[in-house]
């Protein structure tokens, strides 16, 4: 077997144990959610059918929209009265967000890593993306925050079904003030991003969306296609990273890749500083209210 075919061989196993596992509970709910977004023709009726297949969500985005967050008038009991009082897209946010929050467990505690600190980077650096594309580009943004919020999720599978080398991994990255992502393609011969394709495209999510998570340390070599989610991503974890949001796997990165993503994105630094200083406040917002 030759390199390459080793490296398939490898990640194939660890998407095997992945689909066997929870973890893969979130691919019916995010492949739907997903679908909504890019159909123009789907409506609050798909989504209240894709949340109440799954009851804990569905108990979770009830709880939710009757916290102090919301504060609706009178109690929210149903799924249909939660998307009118949060709000359609509010609420396709805060399914996904719920649900793919649930992958993020589990109690390791390596070298400044943690579950935790890893979801709470994700969240930062979904809306951050957000962020850009409304305020920026005019759009939603809705992909590029599934994106972000999943973007890293490679990282949870190393976590769970590598983790001697994983450990390695990390105290290695730490003595030797390494990059995270190197030192898994030293120890394993992929990294994260690998896996995170990989799981993806198992589970059939939309091409924009595996090809951005499988890009998101290279975004120079996405497809033509799928340049501004992948540029936009690559500039979201950047500025996440570098004001220590949650859990970074490269603090030392690619400046002049940074730049000149925001060269080629059209977009100031000045803007950034601002949406990023806004994605600050809403974090500790959500903090302050549980909601992560
Ligand atoms: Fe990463
Ligand atoms: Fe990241």
């Amino acid at each position: 077997m030759d390199q390459e075919e080793e490296k398939y061989a490898k990640l194939e196993k660890i998407v095997e144990m992945v689909n066997k596992s929870e973890i893969s509970s979130v691919q019916n709910v995010v492949s739907g959610i997903t679908k909504i977004i890019n159909d123009p023709e789907s409506s609050a009726k798909d989504l209240k059918e894709i949340i109440q297949i799954d009851p804990p969500l569905t108990g979770k985005l009830l709880k939710l929209a009757n916290s102090v967050y919301y504060s609706p008038r009178n109690k929210i009991s149903e799924i249909q009265q939660a998307i009118i009082w949060v709000g359609y897209d509010a609420l396709k946010e805060l399914a996904l967000s719920q649900k793919v929050c649930e992958v993020f467990a589990g109690d390791s505690d390596i070298e400044g890593y943690s579950p935790n600190l890893l979801w709470k980077h994700s969240v930062a650096v979904a809306l951050l993306g957000k962020m850009i594309y409304r305020r920026e580009f005019g759009r939603k943004g809705e992909n590029i925050y599934v994106a972000g919020l999943m973007h890293d999720i490679g990282i949870i599978a190393l976590d769970q079904f590598c983790q001697d080398d994983f450990r390695v991994i990390l105290t290695k990255t730490k003595t030797g003030k390494k990059n995270q992502t190197k030192m898994e393609k030293e120890v394993l011969g992929f990294d994260h991003t690998d896996v995170g394709r990989a799981m993806t495209d198992s589970w059939n999510l939309p091409r924009e969306l595996v090809e951005v998570i499988g890009h998101h340390h290279n975004p120079d070599n996405i497809a033509r296609d799928f340049v501004r989610p992948g540029l936009t991503l690559y500039v979201a974890d950047y500025v996440c990273q570098q004001k220590r949001l949650g859990y970074g796997d490269a603090p030392v990165r690619d400046r002049e890749l940074f730049k000149n993503c925001l060269k080629r994105l059209e977009l100031s630094s000045f803007a950034l500083d601002l949406i990023a200083e806004d994605v600050e406040r809403e974090l500790l917002k959500m903090e302050e209210q549980g909601l992560f």
